[in-house]
């Protein structure tokens, strides 16, 4: 049996972990081998191949970004993008696939296995936290604990300059990195994209705080929107999936809150940094485990599924489940955090 293993969509901190975790348990208990695709799908689809074994994932648990690689090819829209994939599965005499993504990434592995029946097995990462078949994806705590700290620095200068500091943070159509990062940070406005905010609202909140002697760090999600206006863009580009680039809401903000209420208003925009370097001990924990499930999943053949985490089990669901539904911040949830806003 050789396995294929990819990383598509953004990178994610603890996506070399699942690597590691599926190469050293399917050729020590199963005596598998494997071949690494580089760059998400661009790897089957040009037949980019890396090899992967045990002396190569060595060392790798602790580092951020993959490996392997990733980009955010669609193969779908490839000229004769299916055709290829099989071509090279075949040609590399890849038994199965382990495709280590996203919502587009896993769109398209779950296409592949029930369309077209290549052997696919998923694995879910995304810093977001927005796939609604497991309770966490790897990345999302990596990026808290990174939001948060910066939250916490932020605190002391904000206050030592009487300014208001904006972070803006990732989270395209969620806001769960806002949310926890903002609740553990201690943040006096958080904003989400699942809710529009009212910058006059947002002004009130910042001048409260500052009547209590103290600076407010208000929290934005990069795809959060204002009442009456438009998502914030950076350009109009759109990467292959579709998807518009974002960021620029807390510069906006910043502008807006300096306007209406004469306060210096700063921002900061955390971006990749969200993304890049260690992963948490958590995320390590959670991408082993799933690494290890996945190829337990190859082992019986359970194709067209995804590892998910419920509980503190990791369980199989469908991988078109993966996919089908966004995880949003339940309104309830944030309405929790309204008592520290002000
Ligand atoms: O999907 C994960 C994510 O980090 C989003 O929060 C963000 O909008 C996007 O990726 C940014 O992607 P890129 O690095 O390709 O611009």
């Amino acid at each position: 049996m050789r396995v294929g293993v990819l990383t598509g969509g953004g990178d994610c901190p603890g996506l070399n972990a699942v690597i590691r975790a599926a190469v050293r348990k399917g050729v020590q208990d199963y005596g598998y081998s494997f071949t690494g695709f580089r760059d998400g799908w661009r790897g089957p689809l040009a037949g980019d191949i890396v090899p992967l074994d045990i002396p190569a994932v060595r060392g790798i648990l602790p580092r951020g970004g993959t490996i392997l690689g990733s980009s955010r090819t669609n193969p779908l829209k490839a000229e004769n993008g299916i055709r290829r994939i099989k071509e090279n599965l075949t040609k590399y005499e890849v038994d199965a696939l382990i495709a280590i993504g996203g919502e587009d990434t896993l769109g398209v592995a779950a296409r592949l296995s029930d369309e077209y029946g290549v052997p696919c097995v998923g694995v879910p990462k995304t810093i977001d936290n927005d796939l609604s078949a497991t309770d966490y994806t790897f990345g999302f705590d990596t990026a808290v604990n990174i939001a948060t700290e910066a939250i916490d620095r932020l605190h002391t200068t904000a206050e030592s300059h009487m300014r208001v500091l904006v972070v803006e943070v990732m989270g395209r159509h969620a806001g769960w990195i806002a949310l926890h990062s903002g609740l553990a940070g201690g943040a006096n406005v958080i904003l989400i994209p699942e809710q529009r905010f009212d910058v006059q609202q947002v002004c009130g909140w910042v001048e409260s705080r500052f009547k209590v002697r103290y600076a407010p760090i208000v929290v934005v999600a990069e795809g959060a929107t204002p009442k009456g206006g438009e998502m914030v863009l950076k350009d109009g580009s759109l990467d292959s999936f579709g998807h518009v680039r974002l960021s620029g809401v807390g510069e906006w903000l910043a502008k807006e809150i300096e306007r209406r209420t004469g306060k210096e208003a700063r921002t900061t925009v955390l971006g990749h940094v969200q993304r890049g370097g260690t992963p948490s001990a958590f995320d390590r924990w959670l991408a082993t485990r799933f690494g290890l499930h996945a190829i337990e999943a190859v082992r019986d053949e359970a194709y067209g599924v995804m590892v998910s985490l419920r509980g503190t089990d990791v369980v199989r669901v469908p991988l078109a489940d993966a996919t089908a539904k966004l995880k949003t911040v339940d309104p309830k949830l944030y309405a929790e955090a309204g008592v520290f806003f002000g």
